[in-house]
């Protein structure tokens, strides 16, 4: 049973890995970011009573020596958990002092949580509005005219956020053309993803392929907000299919919905580390600093933005 307090305790976690990313923000040292993130969140989450399996992490245990996929964290008392994190996403974000990089985790049940491989996904997100409307399988002008529908207004009126890579000149000339705007960003499309589904950033919909591991923390994050996401597995070798159906995938051309990447019970807990469409980074002062979060859970639908102040005379200092 999943202690509905616990999304309070997780958010610590993610508020000291932003904390500590952030202080090296702009530094152009991506890895330095990363591995104080990892080092922030793996100390605190052996704070909080759980018995958690880490089963999307920094990898597997022989490239990553913490937070590795298979990692037990928390006291090892209390709810049996899996967690789906990342201590700093947009590292590359972080190391240039660039908008929406984010220390992210989702909590799941036992099970709750697809196990994905550390390949890449085609994705698909977009708000409440799109819930069970939208079909990957089809073309991004067929999408975008149901979102239009759905929220009625003209595709012109619609956004579409997409990474910029050379692997989606394609679907960019298709959004062209379909009339939509677009954001194309660097990187962060967990945090793109999550703006689909958040009002008043400006974004409707997310297409194109980034890694799965952030895909299924991207659908715990849609399904606390009741918006919609799809993705299919896009391995880049045969090593990595091979991977994949080792890890259960039997079909590595499956559609997965939105429920078989995350279900049942689900906790999402997100802070700023740079400034972005929906949290505010980290903010130092000479006595402290201050954070702001995303704690949501599916249970409730409740989404809390916490704003906290952090006195470095009463914790350690990042
Ligand atoms: P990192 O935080 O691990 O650097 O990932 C950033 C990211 O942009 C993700 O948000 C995205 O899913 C993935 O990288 C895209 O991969 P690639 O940079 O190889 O296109």
């Amino acid at each position: 049973m999943m202690n509905r307090n616990l999304a309070m305790e997780f958010v610590r976690v993610t508020e000291m890995a932003a904390i500590a990313s952030a202080r090296l923000m702009g530094r152009g040292d991506e890895k330095a970011a990363d591995q104080a993130a990892v080092d922030a969140m793996r100390a605190m989450l052996d704070s909080i009573d759980c018995d958690a399996t880490v089963v999307i992490g920094e990898g597997e245990r022989d490239e990553a020596p913490m937070l590795y996929i298979g990692e037990k964290v928390g006291t090892g008392q209390g709810a049996k958990l899996e967690i789906a994190l990342d201590p700093l996403e947009g590292t590359t974000i972080c190391a240039h002092g660039g908008p929406n990089s984010i220390s992210v985790m989702a909590i799941g049940e036992a099970g709750g949580l697809l196990h994905a491989p550390d390949t890449y996904m085609l994705k698909i997100a977009a708000g409440r509005e799109a819930r069970g409307l939208l079909d990957i399988r089809l073309s991004a002008t067929e999408n975008l005219k149901r979102l239009a529908d759905a929220k009625k207004c003209r595709v012109a009126d619609l956004t579409a956020i997409i990474l910029d890579r050379p692997r989606h000149k394609d679907l960019i000339e298709e959004v062209r053309a379909a009339g939509a705007r677009i954001n194309l960003i660097g990187d962060g499309d967990v945090s793109a993803a999550i703006a689909t589904a958040t009002p008043n950033t400006g974004v409707d919909i997310l297409f194109g392929i980034g890694g799965a591991p952030e895909g299924v923390i991207s659908a715990a994050a849609l399904q606390c907000l009741g918006g919609e996401f799809q993705g299919i597995l896009k391995p880049r070798n045969p090593g990595e299919i091979e991977r994949a159906l080792k890890m259960g995938i039997e079909d590595i051309n499956k559609v997965f919905k939105i429920d078989e990447l995350a279900k049942g019970h689900l906790m999402f807990c997100a802070t700023g580390v740079t400034t972005g469409n929906f949290l505010d980074g980290v903010i130092f002062k000479p006595w402290g600093c201050l954070t702001h979060s995303l704690v949501m859970r599916s249970e409730s639908g409740t989404i809390r933005h916490i704003r906290a102040e952090h006195h470095f005379d009463k914790k350690p200092r990042y």
